[in-house]
Protein backbone atom coordinates (compact mmCIF):
# COMPACT_ATOMS: atom_id res chain seq x y z
CA UNK A 1 0.00 0.00 0.00
CA UNK A 2 1.46 3.61 -1.02
CA UNK A 3 2.57 5.49 1.93
CA UNK A 4 -0.16 8.42 3.48
CA UNK A 5 -0.41 11.24 0.44
CA UNK A 6 -1.40 15.17 1.85
CA UNK A 7 -5.01 15.86 1.54
CA UNK A 8 -6.86 17.21 -1.32
CA UNK A 9 -7.47 20.60 -1.33
CA UNK A 10 -11.80 20.69 -0.96
CA UNK A 11 -13.34 21.75 -3.96
CA UNK A 12 -14.72 25.01 -4.07
CA UNK A 13 -18.27 24.88 -1.91
CA UNK A 14 -21.69 25.93 -3.14
CA UNK A 15 -23.10 26.54 0.63
CA UNK A 16 -23.51 30.07 1.47
CA UNK A 17 -23.75 32.10 4.72
CA UNK A 18 -27.33 31.16 5.89
CA UNK A 19 -28.80 30.39 8.92
CA UNK A 20 -26.15 28.67 10.62
CA UNK A 21 -23.68 25.96 9.94
CA UNK A 22 -24.32 22.58 10.18
CA UNK A 23 -21.55 19.73 10.38
CA UNK A 24 -21.60 16.22 8.19
CA UNK A 25 -20.90 13.19 9.65
CA UNK A 26 -19.84 11.26 6.74
CA UNK A 27 -20.78 7.41 7.86
CA UNK A 28 -20.05 5.85 4.59
CA UNK A 29 -16.76 3.74 4.78
CA UNK A 30 -17.83 2.23 7.81
CA UNK A 31 -21.79 2.07 8.27
CA UNK A 32 -22.38 1.89 4.23
CA UNK A 33 -19.47 -0.55 3.42
CA UNK A 34 -20.17 -2.90 6.33
CA UNK A 35 -23.38 -4.03 5.04
CA UNK A 36 -22.52 -4.67 1.22
CA UNK A 37 -22.27 -8.75 0.85
CA UNK A 38 -18.59 -7.95 -1.16
CA UNK A 39 -15.26 -6.56 0.67
CA UNK A 40 -13.91 -3.58 -0.57
CA UNK A 41 -10.19 -3.86 -0.91
CA UNK A 42 -8.29 -1.73 1.15
CA UNK A 43 -6.62 0.73 -1.66
CA UNK A 44 -10.55 1.15 -2.79
CA UNK A 45 -11.66 2.38 0.67
CA UNK A 46 -8.88 4.69 0.66
CA UNK A 47 -9.70 6.27 -2.72
CA UNK A 48 -13.22 6.64 -1.73
CA UNK A 49 -12.10 8.60 1.73
CA UNK A 50 -9.65 10.25 -0.61
CA UNK A 51 -12.71 11.72 -2.59
CA UNK A 52 -14.70 12.15 0.57
CA UNK A 53 -12.05 14.53 2.04
CA UNK A 54 -11.67 16.19 -1.87
CA UNK A 55 -15.48 16.47 -1.45
CA UNK A 56 -14.87 18.79 2.01
CA UNK A 57 -16.05 16.61 4.09
CA UNK A 58 -14.06 16.59 7.26
CA UNK A 59 -15.68 14.02 9.39
CA UNK A 60 -15.56 10.85 8.46
CA UNK A 61 -16.46 7.38 10.32
CA UNK A 62 -13.40 5.18 8.52
CA UNK A 63 -13.97 1.99 9.76
CA UNK A 64 -14.32 -0.36 12.78
CA UNK A 65 -12.08 -2.03 15.06
CA UNK A 66 -14.73 -4.74 15.77
CA UNK A 67 -14.60 -8.51 15.60
CA UNK A 68 -13.64 -9.42 12.24
CA UNK A 69 -15.76 -12.71 12.59
CA UNK A 70 -19.00 -10.51 13.16
CA UNK A 71 -18.45 -7.68 10.00
CA UNK A 72 -15.66 -9.10 7.72
CA UNK A 73 -16.22 -6.29 5.73
CA UNK A 74 -14.15 -3.70 7.61
CA UNK A 75 -11.46 -6.87 8.77
CA UNK A 76 -8.82 -4.63 6.92
CA UNK A 77 -9.26 -1.44 9.58
CA UNK A 78 -5.56 -1.74 10.95
CA UNK A 79 -4.20 -1.18 7.53
CA UNK A 80 -6.54 0.80 6.23
CA UNK A 81 -6.86 3.69 9.07
CA UNK A 82 -2.46 4.53 8.96
CA UNK A 83 -3.26 4.75 5.11
CA UNK A 84 -5.73 7.61 5.27
CA UNK A 85 -4.79 11.47 4.42
CA UNK A 86 -4.07 13.24 7.80
CA UNK A 87 -4.49 17.24 8.01
CA UNK A 88 -5.55 19.85 10.35
CA UNK A 89 -9.35 19.67 10.81
CA UNK A 90 -9.87 15.93 9.79
CA UNK A 91 -11.53 13.51 11.82
CA UNK A 92 -11.64 9.90 11.26
CA UNK A 93 -13.52 8.29 14.01
CA UNK A 94 -13.54 4.68 14.24
CA UNK A 95 -16.04 2.09 15.71
CA UNK A 96 -14.50 0.76 19.11
CA UNK A 97 -16.46 -2.13 20.87
CA UNK A 98 -14.01 -2.76 23.80
CA UNK A 99 -10.67 -2.83 25.11
CA UNK A 100 -8.99 -5.14 22.55
CA UNK A 101 -10.56 -2.97 19.63
CA UNK A 102 -9.38 0.04 21.67
CA UNK A 103 -5.64 -1.19 21.16
CA UNK A 104 -6.02 -1.93 17.78
CA UNK A 105 -7.22 1.87 17.01
CA UNK A 106 -4.56 3.36 18.92
CA UNK A 107 -1.70 0.48 17.19
CA UNK A 108 -3.33 2.25 13.73
CA UNK A 109 -3.00 6.06 14.68
CA UNK A 110 -6.60 6.32 16.02
CA UNK A 111 -7.56 9.98 17.63
CA UNK A 112 -11.37 9.93 17.67
CA UNK A 113 -13.91 7.23 18.61
CA UNK A 114 -17.32 5.62 18.67
CA UNK A 115 -19.19 3.63 20.87
CA UNK A 116 -22.34 2.36 19.98
CA UNK A 117 -25.32 0.78 21.85
CA UNK A 118 -28.79 1.26 22.01
CA UNK A 119 -32.26 2.26 23.89
CA UNK A 120 -33.45 -1.36 23.52
CA UNK A 121 -31.68 -4.58 24.90
CA UNK A 122 -33.35 -6.91 22.20
CA UNK A 123 -30.84 -4.60 19.73
CA UNK A 124 -27.82 -4.80 21.69
CA UNK A 125 -28.02 -8.69 22.15
CA UNK A 126 -28.28 -9.35 18.65
CA UNK A 127 -25.51 -6.73 17.43
CA UNK A 128 -23.09 -7.11 20.01
CA UNK A 129 -23.89 -9.88 22.33
CA UNK A 130 -24.74 -7.87 25.79
CA UNK A 131 -27.64 -5.81 27.15
CA UNK A 132 -27.70 -2.18 27.33
CA UNK A 133 -26.10 -1.66 30.80
CA UNK A 134 -23.65 -4.09 29.68
CA UNK A 135 -22.21 -2.15 27.07
CA UNK A 136 -21.98 0.66 29.01
CA UNK A 137 -19.77 -1.19 31.56
CA UNK A 138 -17.71 -2.26 28.73
CA UNK A 139 -17.63 1.09 27.20
CA UNK A 140 -16.46 3.05 30.48
CA UNK A 141 -13.37 1.88 30.48
CA UNK A 142 -12.67 2.74 26.81
CA UNK A 143 -13.37 6.00 27.09
CA UNK A 144 -11.49 6.53 30.56
CA UNK A 145 -8.41 5.30 28.23
CA UNK A 146 -10.04 7.50 24.73
CA UNK A 147 -9.85 10.54 27.33
CA UNK A 148 -6.69 10.12 28.74
CA UNK A 149 -5.28 10.19 25.03
CA UNK A 150 -7.53 13.50 24.15
CA UNK A 151 -9.33 11.47 21.75
CA UNK A 152 -12.46 13.14 20.70
CA UNK A 153 -15.70 10.72 21.70
CA UNK A 154 -18.88 10.15 20.53
CA UNK A 155 -21.96 7.42 21.37
CA UNK A 156 -24.85 5.97 19.71
CA UNK A 157 -27.98 5.51 20.80
CA UNK A 158 -29.77 2.85 18.44
CA UNK A 159 -32.86 1.58 17.79
CA UNK A 160 -33.52 5.42 19.12
CA UNK A 161 -37.00 5.13 17.31
CA UNK A 162 -38.10 1.84 16.74
CA UNK A 163 -36.82 -1.87 17.18
CA UNK A 164 -36.76 -4.56 14.95
CA UNK A 165 -37.58 -6.74 17.49
CA UNK A 166 -39.73 -5.33 20.19
CA UNK A 167 -41.40 -2.47 18.38
CA UNK A 168 -42.00 1.23 19.54
CA UNK A 169 -39.47 3.02 21.71
CA UNK A 170 -40.22 5.47 24.51
CA UNK A 171 -38.19 8.50 24.31
CA UNK A 172 -37.32 8.41 27.57
CA UNK A 173 -35.92 5.54 27.36
CA UNK A 174 -33.35 6.69 24.47
CA UNK A 175 -32.36 10.13 26.17
CA UNK A 176 -31.61 7.88 29.58
CA UNK A 177 -28.94 5.86 27.50
CA UNK A 178 -27.80 9.53 25.74
CA UNK A 179 -27.50 10.53 29.38
CA UNK A 180 -25.24 8.02 30.54
CA UNK A 181 -23.25 7.98 27.76
CA UNK A 182 -22.60 11.80 28.55
CA UNK A 183 -21.35 10.44 31.97
CA UNK A 184 -19.16 8.05 30.50
CA UNK A 185 -17.99 10.87 28.85
CA UNK A 186 -18.86 10.93 25.35
CA UNK A 187 -17.95 14.61 23.16
CA UNK A 188 -21.41 14.15 21.51
CA UNK A 189 -24.49 11.69 21.56
CA UNK A 190 -25.88 10.33 17.95
CA UNK A 191 -29.58 9.27 18.25
CA UNK A 192 -29.60 6.45 15.22
CA UNK A 193 -33.02 5.72 13.72
CA UNK A 194 -31.49 2.37 12.68
CA UNK A 195 -34.86 0.77 10.65
CA UNK A 196 -35.61 4.16 8.97
CA UNK A 197 -39.23 4.18 10.80
CA UNK A 198 -38.99 8.24 12.67
CA UNK A 199 -41.43 11.11 11.32
CA UNK A 200 -40.35 14.26 12.12
CA UNK A 201 -42.97 14.96 14.94
CA UNK A 202 -40.78 12.36 17.13
CA UNK A 203 -37.48 13.98 15.81
CA UNK A 204 -39.15 17.04 17.75
CA UNK A 205 -39.85 15.15 20.52
CA UNK A 206 -36.95 13.71 20.99
CA UNK A 207 -35.01 16.51 20.64
CA UNK A 208 -37.08 18.34 23.05
CA UNK A 209 -36.74 15.73 25.61
CA UNK A 210 -33.26 15.38 25.84
CA UNK A 211 -32.61 19.28 25.79
CA UNK A 212 -35.01 19.35 28.87
CA UNK A 213 -32.90 16.84 30.48
CA UNK A 214 -30.07 18.85 30.01
CA UNK A 215 -28.00 17.74 27.03
CA UNK A 216 -26.70 20.50 25.17
CA UNK A 217 -28.41 20.91 21.90
CA UNK A 218 -24.84 21.15 20.00
CA UNK A 219 -24.06 17.84 21.82
CA UNK A 220 -26.59 16.12 20.11
CA UNK A 221 -26.48 14.41 16.09
CA UNK A 222 -28.93 12.14 14.85
CA UNK A 223 -28.27 9.18 12.55
CA UNK A 224 -31.67 8.85 9.92
CA UNK A 225 -32.02 5.79 7.60
CA UNK A 226 -34.23 6.42 4.83
CA UNK A 227 -36.14 2.98 4.78
CA UNK A 228 -39.44 5.05 4.63
CA UNK A 229 -38.51 8.07 2.76
CA UNK A 230 -38.63 10.28 5.72
CA UNK A 231 -35.04 10.94 5.77
CA UNK A 232 -34.94 14.72 5.15
CA UNK A 233 -37.79 15.24 6.27
CA UNK A 234 -36.84 14.35 9.13
CA UNK A 235 -33.35 16.18 8.91
CA UNK A 236 -35.38 19.10 8.72
CA UNK A 237 -37.43 18.53 11.58
CA UNK A 238 -33.99 18.55 13.55
CA UNK A 239 -32.51 21.63 12.46
CA UNK A 240 -35.86 23.03 13.15
CA UNK A 241 -34.53 22.10 16.89
CA UNK A 242 -31.70 23.26 16.29
CA UNK A 243 -29.45 20.38 15.73
CA UNK A 244 -26.33 20.85 13.94
CA UNK A 245 -24.79 17.33 12.96
CA UNK A 246 -26.25 15.10 10.87
CA UNK A 247 -25.16 11.72 9.28
CA UNK A 248 -25.11 10.08 6.02
CA UNK A 249 -23.34 8.05 3.56
CA UNK A 250 -22.55 9.32 0.11
CA UNK A 251 -24.20 7.02 -2.33
CA UNK A 252 -26.75 5.94 0.19
CA UNK A 253 -25.08 2.54 1.15
CA UNK A 254 -25.30 0.64 3.89
CA UNK A 255 -27.57 -0.15 7.20
CA UNK A 256 -26.55 -2.51 10.18
CA UNK A 257 -26.77 -6.56 9.19
CA UNK A 258 -28.38 -7.15 12.94
CA UNK A 259 -31.14 -5.12 12.07
CA UNK A 260 -33.59 -6.64 9.29
CA UNK A 261 -34.92 -4.12 6.85
CA UNK A 262 -32.20 -1.61 7.77
CA UNK A 263 -31.11 -0.97 4.35
CA UNK A 264 -30.26 2.63 3.06
CA UNK A 265 -28.80 5.63 5.15
CA UNK A 266 -29.58 9.01 3.91
CA UNK A 267 -27.81 9.67 1.18
CA UNK A 268 -25.03 12.60 1.84
CA UNK A 269 -25.90 14.06 -1.61
CA UNK A 270 -29.38 14.32 -0.63
CA UNK A 271 -28.17 16.07 2.55
CA UNK A 272 -26.11 18.62 0.82
CA UNK A 273 -29.09 19.40 -1.50
CA UNK A 274 -31.31 20.12 1.20
CA UNK A 275 -29.08 21.80 3.25
CA UNK A 276 -27.39 23.81 0.37
CA UNK A 277 -31.51 25.08 -0.57
CA UNK A 278 -31.74 26.28 2.92
CA UNK A 279 -28.93 28.33 2.76
CA UNK A 280 -27.21 26.49 5.62
CA UNK A 281 -23.35 26.58 5.64
CA UNK A 282 -21.12 23.20 5.74
CA UNK A 283 -18.01 23.30 3.83
CA UNK A 284 -19.09 20.45 1.17
CA UNK A 285 -19.15 20.42 -2.60
CA UNK A 286 -22.34 18.55 -4.39
CA UNK A 287 -20.28 17.93 -7.20
CA UNK A 288 -17.45 16.16 -4.93
CA UNK A 289 -19.91 13.91 -3.50
CA UNK A 290 -21.57 13.11 -6.42
CA UNK A 291 -18.16 11.99 -7.59
CA UNK A 292 -17.15 10.06 -4.67
CA UNK A 293 -20.55 8.16 -4.90
CA UNK A 294 -20.43 7.27 -8.24
CA UNK A 295 -16.98 6.29 -7.57
CA UNK A 296 -17.72 3.60 -4.75
CA UNK A 297 -21.17 2.67 -6.47
CA UNK A 298 -19.06 1.71 -9.46
CA UNK A 299 -17.06 -0.58 -6.85
CA UNK A 300 -20.11 -1.65 -5.84
CA UNK A 301 -21.08 -2.63 -9.47
CA UNK A 302 -24.33 -1.09 -9.04
CA UNK A 303 -25.63 2.07 -10.17
CA UNK A 304 -26.32 5.19 -8.27
CA UNK A 305 -29.91 4.46 -7.03
CA UNK A 306 -29.80 8.03 -4.78
CA UNK A 307 -32.67 10.64 -5.81
CA UNK A 308 -29.64 13.82 -6.00
CA UNK A 309 -27.47 10.42 -7.75
CA UNK A 310 -29.81 10.12 -10.25
CA UNK A 311 -31.60 13.94 -11.23
CA UNK A 312 -28.55 15.93 -10.26
CA UNK A 313 -27.82 18.93 -8.51
CA UNK A 314 -30.06 22.57 -9.56
CA UNK A 315 -28.54 25.23 -11.13
CA UNK A 316 -31.40 28.12 -10.15
CA UNK A 317 -29.69 30.51 -12.45
CA UNK A 318 -30.38 28.54 -15.45
CA UNK A 319 -32.93 25.97 -14.48
CA UNK A 320 -30.12 23.06 -15.56
CA UNK A 321 -29.54 20.26 -13.61
CA UNK A 322 -26.03 20.17 -12.40
CA UNK A 323 -23.24 17.30 -11.36
CA UNK A 324 -25.48 14.54 -13.08
CA UNK A 325 -24.57 11.40 -12.41
N1 LIG B 1 -11.19 -6.81 17.50
C1 LIG B 1 -10.88 -8.02 16.98
N2 LIG B 1 -11.34 -9.18 17.45
C2 LIG B 1 -12.14 -9.11 18.52
C3 LIG B 1 -12.50 -7.91 19.12
C4 LIG B 1 -12.00 -6.73 18.57
N3 LIG B 1 -12.31 -5.53 19.06
N4 LIG B 1 -13.29 -8.17 20.15
C5 LIG B 1 -13.46 -9.50 20.21
N5 LIG B 1 -12.75 -10.07 19.21
C6 LIG B 1 -12.68 -11.48 18.87
C7 LIG B 1 -12.25 -12.37 20.02
O1 LIG B 1 -10.87 -12.50 20.04
C8 LIG B 1 -12.93 -13.67 19.65
O2 LIG B 1 -12.20 -14.28 18.60
P1 LIG B 1 -12.15 -15.87 18.44
O3 LIG B 1 -13.57 -16.31 18.22
O4 LIG B 1 -11.27 -16.07 17.27
O5 LIG B 1 -11.59 -16.37 19.74
C9 LIG B 1 -14.24 -13.22 19.07
O6 LIG B 1 -14.00 -11.91 18.57
C10 LIG B 1 -15.35 -13.17 20.08
O7 LIG B 1 -14.93 -12.44 21.21
P2 LIG B 1 -15.79 -12.24 22.53
O8 LIG B 1 -14.99 -11.45 23.49
O9 LIG B 1 -16.32 -13.58 22.97
O10 LIG B 1 -16.94 -11.33 22.09
P3 LIG B 1 -18.36 -11.64 21.51
O11 LIG B 1 -18.41 -12.87 20.68
O12 LIG B 1 -19.31 -11.53 22.65
O13 LIG B 1 -18.52 -10.38 20.54
C11 LIG B 1 -18.18 -8.07 20.05
C12 LIG B 1 -18.64 -9.09 21.07
C13 LIG B 1 -18.69 -6.72 20.48
C14 LIG B 1 -16.67 -8.07 19.95
C15 LIG B 1 -18.77 -8.45 18.65
O14 LIG B 1 -20.14 -8.74 18.79
C16 LIG B 1 -18.59 -7.37 17.65
O15 LIG B 1 -17.48 -7.03 17.27
N6 LIG B 1 -19.69 -6.80 17.14
C17 LIG B 1 -19.65 -5.73 16.20
C18 LIG B 1 -21.01 -5.44 15.71
C19 LIG B 1 -20.98 -4.22 14.82
O16 LIG B 1 -19.97 -3.63 14.49
N7 LIG B 1 -22.15 -3.83 14.42
C20 LIG B 1 -22.25 -2.70 13.57
C21 LIG B 1 -22.74 -1.51 14.26
S1 LIG B 1 -24.49 -1.32 13.86
ZN1 LIG C 1 -26.76 3.83 9.46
Amino acid sequence: MPPSEPIPDAAPTQASPGPGRVRIYEVGPRDGLQNEAAFVPTDAKREYVRRLLAAGLREIEATSFVSPRAIPQLADADALLPALARGDGVRYPVLVPNIRGFERAVAAGADALAVFTAATDAFTEHNIGMTVDASLAAFAPVLVAASERGWWRRGYVSTAFGCPYTGRVDPVRAVDVALRLLDLGVDEVCFGDTIGVAVPAQVAVLTGRAVAAGIPVERIAFHFHDTRGTALANVAAGLDAGITCFDSSTGGTGGCPYAPGAAGNLATEDLVYLLDGMGFAHGVSLAGVLDAARYISGILGRPLATKVGQAGGWDPDTGAPTARA
